[in-house]
């Protein structure tokens, strides 16, 4: 098992740049499996999760190849099998995509259950099951999901989400781009990243319209082509590397971003005290004086990011004043708090919402990563701690974010992995 190693209390300056965006990846990479070609797919962020994906597509009989560290190529023409082996799937939540997107193209999908519980509860895929259902598709539910669809073939339909979901959205619109007919999401959620995969498969020969409003037009069209297609930066890395400088202190240009992307933090960071300049694909994030209390309520894009919740908290530890952080998407996402609580913080969680009193200063602990997010909030508040901290199980945080010591590194952090041994205490939990 590896763990960080960090020595906190030292202002973080310099330039970090974006990588691709995790969230967009994770549907684009499945989504390639709907092209009867070969696409060539840039930005793509060096994580764990995007490395399981590829290995899966290469089992299923998709070419893979790497043109350079962010650049893959992936060649569907010749496809072998629509069903995924369990040991592959369950590694990622993302695995769910695949039904999507073999349903569109083969019209037959086996994928075992993604994995185990998340954030401590069940994260149910019922609104992906309503959508593929209303277009036709007979669905069933075990050890392993198996749909098929009549006739071989999607078909379009009209598919209200109860609840606004990234993944139902990005999975309806996988399976509806060589549906027959016209499908329509409505309530559809508005992330980046489902933006980002439209665009992907409008390029790629799809007819997708109306990402990132609330009602998406997906027209059937008979087979999609190759092309070459670039990433997204990821909102949620710059954001922590924003949340990084806020709860360290110093001075940080954050590059290659799309700066909209990054309002609904930058706006929060500001209502801190924390200096935000925006300038084409940059950002500049100052923090010298007393950070100041606020309020956080996540919401669905444009709102504040759910899986920036953990890491405002580690920054909200630290401000003057009580804060109140309220988790409006997921019913249980504060497991991470008794972590924080070790390094010092004062934060008492009831439901959904959290109250945490500012203190002056944080000290270094060893604390775990229980999940991609939890692990970045352990990262964040280790930077600004006095003394040293030990993170474990941060094999939750590379799941998800590209070199992690590298880009910190070069910012002056004092941080390094190590090997160790011992059993946790607790078992981390899959999410992301
Ligand atoms: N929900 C349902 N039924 C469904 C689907 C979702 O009730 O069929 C509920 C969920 O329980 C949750 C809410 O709807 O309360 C939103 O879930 P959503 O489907 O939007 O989440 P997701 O697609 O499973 C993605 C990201 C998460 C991120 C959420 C919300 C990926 C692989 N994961 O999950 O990212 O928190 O959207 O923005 O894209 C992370 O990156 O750390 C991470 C957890």
């Amino acid at each position: 098992m590896q763990k960080y190693i960090v020595r906190g209390g030292r202002p973080l300056h310099g330039e970090v740049r974006i990588s691709g965006a995790k969230n967009a990846a994770v549907a684009i990479i499945p989504a390639a499996l709907l092209v009867d070609g070969v696409c060539r797919i840039e930005n793509v962020p060096q994580i764990s999760d995007v490395t399981a994906l590829l290995k899966i597509l290469e089992r299923l009989g998709a070419r893979v190849r790497f043109l350079n560290r962010s650049d893959v190529e992936i060649d569907s023409r010749r496809i072998r099998t629509t069903r995924v082996p369990q040991e592959l799937a369950h590694k990622l939540r993302a695995s769910y995509y695949l039904i999507g997107a073999l349903l569109g193209r083969f019209g037959s999908a086996e994928v075992s259950m993604p994995g185990g519980c998340n954030f401590g509860g069940v994260r149910p895929i019922d609104q992906h099951v309503k959508g593929f259902a209303a277009m036709g598709a007979d669905v069933r539910e075990g050890d392993f999901i198996v749909a098929r669809a009549k006739d071989g073939r999607m078909k379009g339909a009209n598919v209200y989400l109860d609840v606004i979901s990234v993944g139902a959205t990005m999975n309806i619109m996988m399976a509806a781009a060589l549906a027959d007919g016209v499908t329509v999401i409505e309530n559809a959620a508005k992330e980046p990243h489902i933006v980002d995969l439209a665009n992907f498969l409008n390029l790629m020969g799809a007819n997708i319209k109306g990402a990132g409003t609330d009602t998406i037009r997906v027209y059937g069209v008979d087979a999609l082509h190759g092309g070459s297609y670039a990433i997204i930066p990821d909102q949620i890395e710059a954001g922590t590397y924003m949340a990084a400088v806020a709860a360290a202190g110093g001075d940080v240009l954050v590059r290659g971003i799309i700066p909209k992307h990054m309002d609904c933090i930058t706006a929060k960071l500001q209502e801190m005290g924390v200096e935000v300049e925006e300038e084409d694909d940059t950002l500049r994030i100052r923090r010298e004086g007393e950070l100041q209390r606020a309020n956080v309520k996540t919401l669905p894009y444009p709102g504040f990011p759910t899986d920036m919740q953990p890491q405002i908290t580690a920054v909200l530890a630290l401000a003057r004043g009580t804060s109140i952080v309220t988790e409006g998407v997921w019913d249980n996402r504060y497991r991470y708090v008794g972590e924080l609580t070790r390094m010092g913080a004062q934060i008492h969680v009831d439901g959904r919402t959290a109250v945490v009193e500012g203190v002056e200063r944080l000290t270094g602990a060893t604390v775990q990563a229980f999940d991609l997010r939890a692990g970045a909030a352990m990262v964040v508040a280790a930077l600004a701690a006095e003394g040293v901290s030990e993170i474990l199980n941060i094999q939750y945080i590379e799941r998800g974010y590209e070199d992690v010591i590298g880009k910190l590194r070069a910012l002056g952090a004092d941080i390094e992995s190590a090997e160790y041994s011992e059993a946790p205490e607790e078992q981390p939990r899959q999410i992301g």
